[in-house]
């Protein structure tokens, strides 16, 4: 079934958040939330898509901004498709404030003729200072920017060339149609951090934690992922690796496949930092684990010993099994964090196929060149 396509980014559906609930404990190092947003009946989807949601700048840095550019906030502005607004309404709901871009000091610069610090902003936008402007936009936002280089604006419409469109932001759906057939689950991880002497958070995820109580509506939209799906042989085996807010995809698959009834085998890799404050969904994957939907089910909670324990740790202990599913015509899915545990769990994965196969690294990457081909290698990461 595809995604409803009455509903895009450009036309949100205005969902009502039916639940908002932390998962982690108080202890907890993280701040990661259950979400079910309720849908319109005739909306689709299937596990392994997402679901995108247009967020909101945040009262408290929309107001810091409008202050610090000497506006009321009634000025009229025209946005992106030429409707005129307020420019309370563009900041709020149609401009990145947040994470500053290195095309944002370079727009304000172009701007700045005869302003006292002109060049002092400019030197951030010569090819050679490349990396010093990186290093100055990282963990500032545009208030810092306006802040350090006041007066420069001299026309609120000009936030529409200085600043980025506000743009949605993806959740990988946690539920499946079959068991909720009027809502989106997601897990979301809410980022909150300092940076030069301010804090901040994560757009989308800090308004989803601090300002989508239950029964607030939001603009969302489905998106479809057709790289990422279990199996249409319904009694093919699965082997998925979730780390973090990577489970959801997999309680979406696991749900799917109860509902369905299907035959096929389940093997679930989950990791967090610590068993008594992390263990998202624990109920749910303990149950399955119990009633036999999860075949084989291993954690490795990083932090509940002195050395790191993680999901490839758990695939290398389980190697020649693993081998043994592959061989049975598993299908391998991966979703998490793209920038090092894919390629760690890449790296076990090719380990447990070199071994069971008695080859080579080279033998083992045909093996899954071959998988990947057969569609039996799956990731979706981010
Ligand atoms: C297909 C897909 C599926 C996804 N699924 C999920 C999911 O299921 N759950 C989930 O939680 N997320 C998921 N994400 C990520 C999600 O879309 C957002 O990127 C995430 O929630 C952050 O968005 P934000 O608006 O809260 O933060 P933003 O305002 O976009 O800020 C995030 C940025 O803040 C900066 N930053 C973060 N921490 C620090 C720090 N300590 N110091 C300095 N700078 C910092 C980084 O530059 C980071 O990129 C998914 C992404 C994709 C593409
Ligand atoms: N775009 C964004 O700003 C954004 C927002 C939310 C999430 N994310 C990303 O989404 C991913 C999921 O985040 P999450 O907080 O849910 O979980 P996560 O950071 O992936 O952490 C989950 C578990 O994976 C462990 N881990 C760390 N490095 C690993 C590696 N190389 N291989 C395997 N496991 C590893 C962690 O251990 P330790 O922590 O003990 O090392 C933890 O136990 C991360 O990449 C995160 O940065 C990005």
């Amino acid at each position: 079934m595809s995604t409803d396509s009455k509903y895009t980014r450009n036309n949100p559906y205005h969902s009502r958040v039916l639940v908002n609930q932390r998962m982690t404990l108080a202890d907890s190092e993280k701040e990661t939330r259950h979400y079910e947003l309720e849908l319109e009946p005739g909306m689709h989807y299937t596990p392994g898509d997402a679901i995108g949601i247009l967020p909101e700048n945040r009262p408290h840095a929309v107001h810091e901004v409008l202050e610090t550019l000497g506006y009321t906030g009634e000025e009229r502005v025209l946005d992106h498709y030429k409707v005129e607004i307020s420019l309370h309404e563009a900041v709020r709901t149609r401009l990145g404030i947040g994470k500053l871009s290195r095309g944002s000091v370079t727009a304000l610069a172009k701007m700045a003729d005869g302003h006292p610090k002109a060049d002092e902003l400019r030197k951030y936008t010569l090819p050679e200072n490349r990396s010093l402007a990186e290093e100055y936009v990282w963990g500032r936002e545009f208030i810092d920017l306006i802040t350090e280089f006041p007066g420069i604006l001299k026309n609120p419409q000009d936030l529409f060339t200085v600043l980025q469109r506000l743009t949605p932001r993806m959740y990988s759906i946690a539920s499946s149609q079959e068991m909720n057939p009027n809502a989106v689950h997601t897990i979301v991880r809410v980022i909150r951090y300092d940076t030069h002497g301010r804090e901040r958070q994560g757009l989308c995820s800090g308004h989803l934690a601090e300002r989508a109580p239950h029964g607030y509506k939001m603009p969302v939209f489905l998106h479809e992922n057709k790289n990422f799906r279990l199996p249409e042989d319904t009694n093919a085996p699965v082997i998925m690796i979730g780390p973090g807010t990577g489970i959801a995809p997999f309680r979406a698959f696991l749900q799917h496949r109860q509902a369905l009834g299907h035959k096929g085998k389940n093997w679930l890799f989950f990791g967090e930092q610590r068993q008594a404050s992390d263990f998202l969904y624990q109920s749910d994957l303990e149950a399955w684990h119990k009633d036999g939907l999860l075949n084989n089910f291993h954690t490795a909670f990083s932090r509940d010993q002195k050395q790191k324990v993680y999901v490839q740790d758990r695939m290398r202990e389980h190697a020649a099994e693993l081998y043994k599913w592959l061989e049975e015509g598993a299908y391998f899915y991966v979703c998490g964090d793209a920038s090092r545990m894919a390629k760690d769990v890449e790296n076990a994965l090719l380990d447990a196929i070199a071994m069971g196969k008695h080859g080579t690294l080279d033998d083992a990457n045909a093996y899954l060149a071959e998988m990947k081909k057969q569609k039996r290698y799956q990731r979706d990461v981010y």
